[in-house]
This record gives C-alpha cells, structure tokens and sequence, in this order.
C-alpha cells in the first residue's frame, strides 16, 4: 500500500512533559503578536541564509528589520538583501525597538549571553542548535525565559520533515505498541578543513566536536520519537579524518530511556551514511517504521502489507521559520521549547562524560 501526502503538515506536538515543566497549550505569558513580526537576526553567516529565505517565504506576516554580524562583508551583504538595519553589536540589535523577536544565529559560545540578553529584553527568541554549552548554561537560559515569559524556540529543523511528523503522529496514536527502540542517523563526508573550519575546530567556541554540532539533530529526534525521559548513556566517539579538530569527527551513542526503551545513534562528519541505512527508525511491540527522510515505510505485524508514505522534498528551514512566527502571531507554544533544548544537552553532556569515564552515565538533567 501507498500513498503520496502532501509536502506541507501541521507539526505534531511532543509528548506532554512531566510535572514542573512546561507542558503544551500556549507557553504561560505569551501573549500573541500582531503581525508583520518583526525579527532581529543575530549572525548573519551559513545558516543565516537558510533562515532568511524563510522570511522571505512568509511575505507580509514577518519582516528582517535588523541584522547583527561583527563581520563587515557579511554584514553589508546581508543587509543589501534584506533592507535591514544593521549592527556590529548584537547588544544594541536585542535593545532595538524595532524588533519583537530575534533568531540567533551564532558560534555556539554565544548562544547562552544572546538568549539571557533578548529574554531581558523581553525579545522572543529562536535559537540554532545547541542552546547553549554547559549545565550552568542551560538553567540560566531556563530561568531567564521563565522570568521574562518570552517565547523560546529551538530551531530544531528536522521536526519539520513531513515523514518524521508522521512517525510521531503514528507512535503517539499507539499503532505501533510500546516502543521498544528508536535508531537516529546523520552522518556526512564534511570537507573541512583547517583553513576553512573556523570556530567549530576549537572545543572552547564550539562547545566539543561533532557530537554537540550535527549531532544535536540525531539527539532530538531520538527524544522526540521516543517519547520518554533519557536516564543513561554509553558513549564513543572517535576522529577517523578530521584530525586538526580539537573534538570528535564522529560519534556513537546508546541512551536508555526511563520507559526502559533504548535509543541508538549515529552520526559523523567522517564519512557518508552506507547505502540502505536510515534517517530514523522505530521498533515497537505491534510493528514498526523506518525512514530515509522523505520515504516513510510502517510495517504492523498484524498486516502483510507494508504501508509507505511518499513526500515531496521540502526544505524544513522554511517550514521552521514559519512554525516560529505562527507560534508568536498565536501564542501556542513551540514543538521544542528551552525545555526540550536543556534535556537534550543533558543527554549530549552525559555523553561527553561517559566517552572519559569509558562507563555508562547517569543522565543529570539539567
Ligand atoms: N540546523 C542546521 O542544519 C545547521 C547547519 C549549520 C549551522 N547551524 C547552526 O547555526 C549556527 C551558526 O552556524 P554557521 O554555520 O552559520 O556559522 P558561521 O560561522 O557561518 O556564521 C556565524 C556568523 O556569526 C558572526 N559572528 C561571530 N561572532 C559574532 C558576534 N559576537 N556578534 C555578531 N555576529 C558574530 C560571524 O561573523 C558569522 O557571520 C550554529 O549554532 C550552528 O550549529 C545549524
């Protein structure tokens, strides 16, 4: 059985989180924004690009009023584009009138002083991956959200792929039973090299190696797929090619999940993914899914027939962005808050320790 869905969906909520933190339904002091939103963008680089052909996609209801990048060129391109004003100082950006909420886009060591600042300022905040770098980080971010009551957004883009909506709608639904296990992949042939690496070779402005860059992706889609609190990690990481980096070029991960299920990743920037490997899978009591990111095949032991779901490719920064802006024009609260960002540094910190200590490690979370 087959059957083509449409590129576009409406994102399935993650599964309620426990007592104490924040729960779907609008976020507590959201109060909606009439529109054009109005965005500050902090980082004008790569990724910058990605996210500004979302607004541009959004036409009247977002608006780029301001661009911050203490790069010269960078910044005079961007602007050139956008028509935004422009900042060498990301401080005075986040201080503007002229921007409701800002999308930051930053080394990650920056991440922690951009978001403490914009929540001060009472700026909503979309935020790369990782939220930030350390535990300390991490309840600072929590605690200045909360106090201020702005709206946090991890830009975690692979939520937005209409196959991995649609494994979650399938898994939170029970068609599968109770999950067993969740595999994640995503690795790379990443051409880096020592000229062109930048900030991400140095473990002080990237916060490890690969493991905590690609690897967050990998990381929350397991949590998002699984449905459950992470309690432990075994973790190895390896350099197979990427040597002049200070951190790890690939990583290998197993969590268990209070639920008992465990999760199974791997992710790298040594090589490509083998041919046949998937995005993302699931194995559960009554059956299971699989996935290479726009094929998504469900296979219940109580049917023969393997059902596949086909989608258009469809680009899931666009999808993002405008996920960001409906959650700030609607008040509803975003599929990953601070909250999902801070556990799935825990597990990712967990990690890093138990690649030390060569144990399994008790996920602290944060
Ligand atoms: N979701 C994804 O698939 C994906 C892909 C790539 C990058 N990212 C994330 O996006 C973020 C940025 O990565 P990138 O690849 O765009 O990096 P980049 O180096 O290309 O861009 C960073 C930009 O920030 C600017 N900058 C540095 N310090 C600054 C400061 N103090 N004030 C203002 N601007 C400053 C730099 O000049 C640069 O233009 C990271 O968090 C990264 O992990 C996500």
């Amino acid at each position: 059985m087959s059957s083509t869905e449409p590129a576009s969906h409406t994102p399935t909520p993650h599964t309620p989180a426990p007592e104490g933190r924040s729960s779907n339904g609008p976020a507590p002091h959201s109060i909606p924004l009439d529109g054009p939103v109005r965005i500050g963008l902090i980082g004008g680089g790569n990724i910058a690009r990605a996210h500004l052909r979302g607004y541009a996609a959004l036409g009247t209801r977002a608006r780029v009023t301001a661009i911050a990048d203490t790069d010269a060129e960078t910044l005079a391109i961007r602007t050139a584009e956008t028509g935004a004003t422009g900042y060498t100082d990301f401080l005075e950006l986040i201080a503007s009138a002229e921007v409701d909420a800002v999308d930051i886009c930053l080394p990650h060591h920056l991440h922690h002083r951009a978001i403490v600042a914009a929540a001060e300022a009472g700026k909503h905040i979309l935020c790369e991956k990782p939220l930030c770098l350390t535990a300390e980080e991490g309840r600072s971010v929590r605690e200045a959200v909360r106090r201020a009551g702005v709206t946090l957004m991890c830009a975690h883009n692979k939520l937005f792929l209409p196959a991995v909506a649609k494994a979650k709608e399938l898994v939170d639904s029970g068609a599968l039973g109770t999950i067993h296990g969740v595999r994640t992949t995503d690795e790379f042939f990443n051409d880096f090299d020592p000229a062109t690496m930048g900030w991400r070779a140095d473990a002080a402005t990237s916060g490890g190696g690969e493991y905590i860059d690609t690897g967050y992706h990998p990381t929350y889609l397991m949590m998002h797929l699984m449905g459950a609190r992470p309690a432990a990690v075994f973790a190895m990481l390896s350099t197979h090619r990427l040597t002049f980096m200070d951190g790890e070029d690939s990583a290998q991960v197993l969590v268990r999940f209070e639920n008992g299920s465990v999760g199974q990743l791997a992710t790298s920037w040594a090589h490509p993914k083998a041919p046949g490997t998937e995005r993302f899978s699931v194995v559960g009591e009554k059956g299971s899914l699989s996935s290479d990111g726009t094929t998504l095949r469900v296979s219940l032991r109580e049917s023969e027939a393997e059902h596949v779901y086909q989608y258009k490719p469809l680009d899931p920064f666009v999808a993002e962005i405008a996920d960001f802006v409906d959650c700030l024009t609607t008040g509803r609260r975003p599929l990953h808050t601070e909250a999902e960002g801070i556990d799935v540094l825990s597990i990712i910190l967990a990690a890093y320790r138990s690649a030390r200590s060569g144990a399994l490690e008790t996920i602290e979370m944060i």
